[in-house]
């Protein structure tokens, strides 16, 4: 049940200052961050972690939007790790997604918007979206030395 997730905070993350906002919500939930770095995508990396979209009409723009700026990529770690993640982040659209996840409380992008402008939708974040996506991202993303082992007070209070 304990295992690990790709975090990504995107361009609009960083840009707009929100990268500690976002990572207190990891933290308040007693996720575990074990690993973090900041990276510029390249369109390489950029079509290396998207493999699964680069065939796909939105993807140039999420390629442009993806490296305009530099990202936050994390290692996170707890008990279910991907569906907790994916929870907090809440669903791809900002619009849609839940008020009191990551995409619902600080975005407000739609697809009609984007859909009409012709740009990607500005979400703030990746997320794995499951375990196999996980352990790919994580070894496309991190050396394996770049990953810590340590403890956290959750392990005494939370679990
Ligand atoms: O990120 P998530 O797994 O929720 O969604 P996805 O379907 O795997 O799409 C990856 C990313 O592509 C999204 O987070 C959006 O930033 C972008 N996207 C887009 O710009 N327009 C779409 N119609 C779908 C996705
Ligand atoms: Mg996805």
């Amino acid at each position: 049940m304990l295992s690990r997730t790709f975090v990504m905070l995107k361009p609009d993350a960083v840009q707009r200052g929100l990268m500690g906002a976002i990572l207190t919500r990891f933290e308040q939930t007693g996720l575990k961050i074990v690993g973090m770095k900041m990276v510029w995508v390249t369109q390489e990396l950029s079509r290396k972690h998207y493999v699964e979209h680069v065939d796909k009409p939105f993807y140039k723009g999420l390629e442009k939007f993806i490296t305009e700026g530099p990202v936050l990529a994390l290692a996170v770690e707890g008990l279910h790790a991907v569906e907790t993640v994916r929870k907090i982040v809440g669903g791809t659209e900002p619009k849609a997604a839940q008020p009191g996840t990551i995409r619902g409380d600080f975005a407000h992008h739609s697809y009609e918007y984007t859909n009409a402008q012709n740009i990607a939708v500005k979400n703030l974040i990746h997320a794995s979206g499951n375990a196999g996506d996980a352990k790919r991202e994580l070894e496309l993303w991190f050396k394996p030395e770049e990953l810590h082992t340590y403890h956290t007070v959750h392990e005494t209070h939370v679990f």
